[in-house]
C-alpha cells in the first residue's frame, strides 16, 4: 500500500469523481516528497506496486549490462514528471529525465498557462529516410531514369528485407534520387523513405539500405560509398501550437517583450542557439526519459533549424486578437515507443506507462509540446525578472545539500541563503554548524 500522505488527500477525491480519468492538473505535487509524488503518479496512471519499487530503487546492472560495452556500473539522473499537460484534450503527466534544476517546474508552469484555452494542439508523422551514396556512377543522369523506372522493385528489395514492419503496417514508401557534389568529386545518392510506424526504425531502414546497395550498384555501375540513415530527419516532423494567457504570463507587456525575444532569436545565431537549447531542454528530457536517442533528436533538430542556410529559430511566435501568446514548433522527432532502449531499459518502460502513450506520433506530439512549453517559459523569465532568480533557489538547496543537511531542514537553510543573498557552500556549511549546534 503506498503512502497515504498529503499526496493521497489531494487526489482521492478528484480522480474518483473523474471517473478514474487520469489529472494533470495537481495543485501542490511539487511540495510533496518524492515517495509521495510516485504516489499520485502511481493513483493518477495506474503504476503497481512493483513499479513503484523501481522508481524507488533504479533498474540493476545486470539488466541494463547488454545494452552497451563495458559496463561497470549504473549513473542514475533525476526522474521528474511535468504537470498541467493537456495535449489534443487529453490530459498526460509528463516524465522529465534531466540534470539540470527548473527545468521540470518551467515546463508545468508553462503548461498550466495555455489550460484555459484549451492546451497544446501537437501533430507528428512522417518517414524516417536512409541514404544510399554511390560513388563512380558513369552516367548519373541515366542512373536517375533507370531507379526512378525500376522505383517498384527497388521498394519490394527493402519490404523483404524488414517482413515485420510490413506487417506492423509499415514500409519501404518511396525513393528520390538526388546528386551531391563533393570536392572528391559526384555522388549519386539515393533516399529511401520508410514508415517505421511505432519505431524509431534506425536499425530497419539501415538493414533496408544495406539490402538495397548491390541492388543500386548493379543498377547504376556505380560502387557504394556508405549505407546509412539521415538523422535529418525533416519527412518525420512533429509540431506543437498553444495559446499562453496574457494575465498568466504578466501582462501585455511580458507578451510584447516574448514577442521580441522570439525575433531576436530568430534574427541572430547566437541567440537562436540558445533559444533552441532551451527548447531541447524539455524536449531532451523526455526524450532520455523514454529510452529515446537523444543525441539523434538534437543533430535533426539543429540542422532544421539552419535548413533556410542560416541557422534560426525553431520556434514561430505571434499574438492573438485577445492579446495572448500563440507559439509554434516545428522539428524533426525521431521516436520511438518499441525497440531500442525502450523497452529493454525499464525506467523508459514506465516512462512510457505513464505517458500513457500508445504510438510513437502520440510521443512525438507531447514531446514537442514540452519543447514549447519549456521555450515559453525560458522567454517569460529572461524578459522579466531573468533566470538566475528562481537558479538561485535551487542552487541555494543542492548547497544545503552538500553540507549535509537533511532533506527535512533543507528548505530553512536554503531560505536562509537566499534572504541573505550570500549562496555559498561555505555559508551553507556555517547556517548548519549553527543551525545544528542548537
Ligand atoms: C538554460 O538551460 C536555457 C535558457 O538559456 C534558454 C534560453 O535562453 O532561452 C534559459
Amino acid at each position: 500500500m503506498p503512502p497515504r500522505g498529503p499526496g493521497w488527500d489531494i487526489l482521492k477525491a478528484g480522480r474518483r469523481a473523474r471517473g478514474g480519468v487520469p489529472t494533470s492538473r495537481l495543485p501542490g505535487f511539487f511540495k510533496l516528497p518524492p515517495a509521495e509524488r510516485a504516489a499520485v503518479v502511481a493513483r493518477e496512471t495506474g503504476l503497481t506496486k512493483s513499479d513503484l519499487a523501481l522508481l524507488a530503487e533504479g533498474p540493476d546492472r545486470e539488466r541494463l549490462d547488454p545494452l552497451v560495452e563495458n559496463v561497470v556500473g549504473l549513473h542514475p539522473l533525476p526522474f521528474g514528471v511535468a504537470t498541467n499537460f493537456t495535449v489534443n484534450g487529453r490530459d498526460r503527466l509528463v516524465p522529465m529525465v534531466v540534470e539540470e534544476s527548473s527545468v521540470v517546474a518551467a515546463a508545468s508552469h508553462a503548461a498550466k498557462m495555455t489550460r484555459p484555452h484549451g492546451g497544446f494542439k501537437a501533430k507528428a508523422g512522417g518517414a524516417m529516410v536512409s541514404q544510399i551514396a554511390l560513388k563512380n556512377v558513369p552516367n548519373a543522369a541515366a542512373a536517375r531514369a533507370l531507379v526512378a523506372a525500376r522505383t517498384t522493385e527497388l521498394l519490394a528489395v527493402a519490404n523483404a528485407a524488414q517482413p515485420g514492419l510490413a506487417r506492423r503496417g509499415g514500409g519501404a514508401r518511396f525513393i528520390e534520387v538526388r546528386r551531391v557534389t563533393t570536392e572528391r568529386g559526384t555522388l549519386v545518392v539515393v533516399h529511401l523513405h520508410v514508415d517505421t510506424v511505432d519505431a524509431m526504425g534506425a536499425n530497419a531502414v539501415n538493414t533496408m539500405a544495406e539490402a538495397l546497395a548491390p541492388v543500386l550498384e548493379e543498377m547504376t555501375g556505380g560502387t557504394s560509398l556508405m549505407r546509412i540513415l539521415t538523422n535529418l530527419a525533416d519527412q518525420r516532423l512533429a509540431t506543437a501550437e498553444a495559446v499562453f494567457d496574457k494575465d498568466e504570463l504578466g501582462g501585455p507587456d511580458v507578451v510584447e517583450r516574448i514577442l521580441d525575444a522570439a525575433a531576436f532569436a530568430d534574427a541572430d545565431p547566437y541567440r537562436a542557439t540558445t533559444h533552441n537549447k532551451g527548447i531541447m531542454n524539455g524536449i531532451d528530457a523526455v526524450v532520455v526519459a523514454t529510452g529515446n536517442d537523444w543525441r539523434a533528436v538534437e543533430a535533426g533538430a539543429h540542422a532544421y533549424a539552419a535548413r533556410f542556410g542560416r541557422y534560426r529559430s525553431l520556434s514561430t511566435f505571434s499574438a492573438t486578437p485577445e492579446g495572448h501568446l500563440r507559439g509554434r514548433l516545428t522539428l524533426p522527432m525521431a521516436l520511438g515507443i518499441v525497440g531500442g532502449a525502450t523497452k529493454a531499459h525499464p525506467t523508459a518502460g514506465l516512462a512510457l506507462k505513464i505517458l500513457g502513450v500508445e504510438s510513437a506520433n502520440e510521443l512525438a506530439e507531447v514531446a514537442a509540446s514540452v519543447g514549447l512549453a519549456q521555450n515559453v517559459a525560458a522567454m517569460r523569465a529572461l524578459v522579466s525578472e531573468g533566470i538566475q532568480k528562481g537558479h538561485m533557489r535551487l542552487h541555494a538547496k543542492n548547497f544545503a545539500l552538500m553540507a549535509g543537511v537533511p532533506a527535512e531542514r533543507l528548505e530553512e537553510v536554503a531560505e536562509r541563503l537566499v534572504a541573505e543573498g550570500d549562496v555559498k557552500l561555505s555559508r551553507a556549511e556555517a547556517i548548519w554548524k549553527e543551525m545544528a549546534g542548537r
